[in-house]
């Protein structure tokens, strides 16, 4: 584990470099809303999060940082649990939904990764994996400026993130706009 984490640090000014607002593409592409639960991994401050509270069941932020976590328990609503997205703590098959904005380059082991979403997910679910969209030039010159801040971040492209699912029976497709691009895997 690093000594400094960055979100650790970021954790009480995170909202105002980047404000919440409501997440349109998301909601359409996660198909909400849902019966059952929701997990927002790597969901940090509930940035996200915290407009999906309508939509599902219940609505859980999972992240290794305590202090993002904080911030996700003033809002009303959220559950949120220190979870490392390489090793969830929920059943298998726990979940309607899952959702990962902005984090998959920040997690160490992305396949295990893939896999435990694949594992917590129920059958008929949705798992959606937003990222920045690092086929662009804009996203290549963040890539490095991140690891010039040493923030260890490893981007994939959506073809690559879609391959971590490969040994599933996934239905996979991909959706790119501006920026971002989202990686959509349904469990039949
Ligand atoms: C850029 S922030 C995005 C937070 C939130 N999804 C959003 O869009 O506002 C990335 C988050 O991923 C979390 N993270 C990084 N690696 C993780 C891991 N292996 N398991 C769980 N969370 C992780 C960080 O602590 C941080 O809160």
């Amino acid at each position: 584990m690093p000594i400094f984490d960055h979100f650790d640090f970021l954790a009480p000014f995170y909202e105002t470099v980047i404000p919440p607002k409501v997440p349109q593409t998301l909601l359409t592409l996660a198909d909400l809303p849902t019966q059952g639960a929701l997990l927002d991994i790597g969901g940090g401050t509930g940035r996200v999060a915290q407009f999906l509270t309508g939509y599902a069941s219940s609505v859980v932020v999972a992240d290794l940082s305590l202090p993002m976590l904080a911030e996700a328990q003033r809002k009303d609503a959220l559950l949120s649990v220190a979870a490392h997205s390489e090793r969830l703590p929920f059943a298998d098959g726990a979940f309607a939904r899952i959702v990962m904005v902005d984090a998959l380059h920040h997690v160490i082991d992305q396949r295990a990764t893939a896999a435990e979403l694949w594992r917590t997910l129920q059958p008929g679910g949705r798992i959606v994996i937003e990222e920045p969209d690092v086929r662009t030039l804009t996203v290549k010159v963040l890539a490095l400026a991140e690891k010039a801040a040493l923030m260890r971040s490893h981007f994939l492209t959506p073809t690559q993130i879609a391959a971590l699912f490969e040994h599933t029976d996934a239905s996979i497709r991909i959706e790119a706009s501006g920026f971002n691009a989202w990686v959509i895997v349904e469990k039949t």
